[in-house]
């Protein structure tokens, strides 16, 4: 099973609409796969399921990473890096088992020029750090604002062929 990482909690996230439009796509593969949006952890993570603590609600989401053997995760840029969130929920996985040696595909976005640029090699180095595969081609979209219409469909066909083309290679990964 694939699972979708939507690397923030920010209601109506850009990040989320990104998410949907992968999910699709790679239903269309014939893909089995699912959308974890950050909006649905824990409203009190730090608390409830850090350093040993876990709560009924994280439960039912470590099932979900557990069961993934792929990840996509679709990160905002925040401050020049992935948002904190990300990084708490990643924290608040069990450690070793969650992520190690299965693979993972990378998207940054950003309303700025660089499409979260420095967040993905962040992302990539704790990728790493948990020993996952990483699937060279990474995907970044700055100006989001300019990529998704009304109907939060892309817009652009060089976009909608990028993204293809990264899907295709994950698929195979
Ligand atoms: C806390 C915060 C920090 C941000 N920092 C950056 C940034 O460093 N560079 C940038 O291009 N956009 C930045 N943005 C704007 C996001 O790129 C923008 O919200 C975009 O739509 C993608 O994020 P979303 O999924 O939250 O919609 C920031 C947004 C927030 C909420």
């Amino acid at each position: 099973m694939i699972l979708i990482i939507s690397g923030t909690n920010r209601p109506k996230s850009k990040t989320l609409k990104v998410a949907q439009h992968y999910q699709e796509q790679l239903q269309k593969k014939g893909e089995h796969c699912e959308i974890l949006s950050l909006t649905d952890l824990p409203k009190d993570i730090i608390v409830s399921d850090l350093y040993g603590q876990r709560s009924d609600l994280f439960k039912g989401i470590q099932q979900l990473v557990s069961d993934a053997d792929k990840f996509v995760f679709i990160t905002p840029e925040y401050n020049g890096s992935i948002p904190g969130v990300l990084k708490i929920f990643i924290d608040a996985c069990a450690f070793p088992a969650s992520f190690f040696h299965k693979k993972a595909a990378l998207i940054g976005l950003s309303s700025g020029r660089y499409g979260n640029l420095r967040g993905i090699d962040h992302l990539t180095g704790i990728c790493n750090y948990l020993r996952m595969y990483v699937l060279p081609l990474k995907i970044f979209l700055p100006h989001i604002q300019n990529e998704i219409n009304e109907e939060h469909s892309f817009i652009h066909e060089e976009t909608i062929n990028a993204i293809h083309e990264q899907i295709e290679e994950f698929v195979r990964f």
